[in-house]
């Protein structure tokens, strides 16, 4: 059985602000010390796995190896199922250098259309892996169903939440106050899992 995680330095491995903020809220009601592999001065790792569960694994391996620290990281992406499940764990790599998900979102628009395909149900998917700097690790996962809308909508939350409308709702992710999306995501759903395995609250 894994140890639980409390009063201890956990590191995010991720250099993508928006995850970092929404992984150090999420662990806000938790007491550990919390900083990002940025912060460590880390390079990020090359995710050449084949699925959001290796990606994760990979960050957080070599987070925890680096900072000697228990580690937490998130590989998660926009699954279009007309597209046969892209951009998947592409999604960052389709908004290129320049992290445009503006251009990104209006790929899969294009995609959409020259297919014909009148399908937009769309999900997202959350791997989170913690590791251990023995290199023990557990991996939990969350996935949201949805639609796409066109053209995107909201100013909240980051990557494709403009075009995202979660099921049972009419919003898109970045229409929603950022604490219910918190409520309700893909990544929330692993985050549970996580927690009530692994964390004590303060
Ligand atoms: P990676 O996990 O760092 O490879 O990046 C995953 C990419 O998926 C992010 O850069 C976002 O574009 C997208 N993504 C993952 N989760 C979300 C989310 O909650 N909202 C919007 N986009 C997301």
């Amino acid at each position: 059985m894994n140890k639980k995680i409390k009063d201890q330095q956990l590191i995010i491995a991720s250099h993508n602000k928006g995850k970092v903020k929404e992984i150090s809220d999420l662990l806000s009601e938790y007491s550990l010390r919390v900083s990002s592999s940025k912060d460590h001065g880390m390079v990020e790792p090359e995710e050449n796995g084949s699925s959001f569960e290796e990606n994760a694994l990979i960050k957080a391996l070599e987070t925890s190896r680096y900072c000697s620290l228990v580690a937490l990281s998130d590989d998660s992406g926009l699954c279009v199922n007309a597209l046969g499940g892209e951009p998947g764990i592409y999604s960052a790599r389709w908004a290129g250098p320049k992290k445009d998900f503006l251009k990104a979102s209006k790929d899969i628009e294009k995609k959409l259309t020259e297919f014909g395909s009148s399908d937009y149900s769309a999900y997202f998917i959350c791997a989170l892996a913690i590791c251990w700097p023995d290199g023990k690790n557990k991996v939990f996962e969350g996935r949201i169903n949805g639609t796409l809308t066109f053209p995107p909508r909201g100013k909240f939350g980051f990557g494709y939440d403009p075009i995202f409308i979660p099921e049972g709702h009419d919003k898109t992710f970045a229409e929603m106050d950022p604490t219910y999306k918190h409520k309700i995501s893909h990544r929330s759903k692993a985050f549970e899992l996580f927690s009530k395995e692994l964390l004590v609250e303060k």
